[in-house]
């Protein structure tokens, strides 16, 4: 008899549980359907901030042009044009007077806020060459300054950038001395091989990542670790050097 009643009562509370799941089975469902969705929202917002931190702005050239452009419409405007299938820009800049310091070579003010105009939203961005170019948060400063009227942020060799350099730039701004006589006599210092600092460079730069490098000339450069996709004709006043703007990009 016993026995009986204890059957009966058992098959009664799995009959209760089974009732019981069978209408908690759709919340159960909708519940763990919106978990698994917020948790993959959550990701995706923390992918698109460490992107936002870290990483270099996707921005074409064509666009980079036509914000420049509009900012500075009483210029000659900048063209991007297709060279050889791949978009090339260039321009013409004639800068005028007003250096940001006294340093022989200093940056031109003016160059200063077109070229970060044009290359503006990047995160990390390097000077090489620093010279006498004031310390920002905005960038570090990497140089030699044996004059030693300067200092930079980090001292060192630009031909030895990767060894020295703890941090990937995504923009490089590098100014160096022009020949060996000017290497030598204003900033008493060799003149150094600039095939071998470019290619430092493109070893540190983050992927996408632009160096715009100012000479007299265009230096050697390896096609298969870093692009040449512009160039802007560069002069301060009448009577001074031609200088180009040569603008190099690493392949993603
Ligand atoms: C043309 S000046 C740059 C001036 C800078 N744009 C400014 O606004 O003052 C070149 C600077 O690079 C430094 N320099 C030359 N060769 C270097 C090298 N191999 N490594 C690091 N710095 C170097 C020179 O001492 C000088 O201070």
């Amino acid at each position: 008899m016993q026995l009986f009643f204890g059957t009966v009562q058992c098959i009664t509370f799995l009959a209760g549980i089974a009732t019981l799941k069978a209408r908690l089975w759709p919340l159960l469902i909708t519940r763990m359907f919106l978990l698994t969705k917020k948790r993959a929202r959550n990701g995706t917002r923390e992918k698109r901030k460490q992107q936002k931190n870290n990483m270099t702005p996707i921005i074409t050239l064509h666009q980079r042009a036509k914000q420049f452009n509009a900012k500075f419409p009483q210029i000659l405007p900048l063209v991007v044009a297709e060279n050889a299938g791949k978009p090339f820009l260039y321009g013409y800049w004639f800068l005028g007077g007003g250096k940001v310091t006294n340093f022989y070579g200093a940056y031109s003010n003016e160059y200063l806020r077109r070229v970060t105009t044009l290359f503006s939203g990047f995160k990390k961005v390097l000077h090489l060459f620093s010279g006498s170019l004031p310390p920002s948060p905005d960038y570090v400063r990497f140089g030699n300054d044996p004059t030693g009227q300067y200092k930079s942020d980090i001292l060192g060799d630009a031909e030895q950038l990767s060894s020295v350099l703890n941090f990937h730039p995504d923009l490089i701004f590098a100014d160096p001395p022009y020949t060996q006589e000017e290497a030598e006599e204003k900033y008493q210092i060799s003149l150094c091989n600039g095939p071998k600092v470019v290619s430092e460079c493109a070893r540190v730069l983050q992927p996408g990542g632009y160096l715009i490098w100012l000479d007299t000339r265009l230096p050697v450069f390896s096609n298969d670790e870093i692009k040449h996709v512009g160039c802007i004709s560069y002069i301060r006043s009448t009577s001074n050097r031609f200088r180009a703007i040569c603008i190099f990009q690493k392949p993603y």
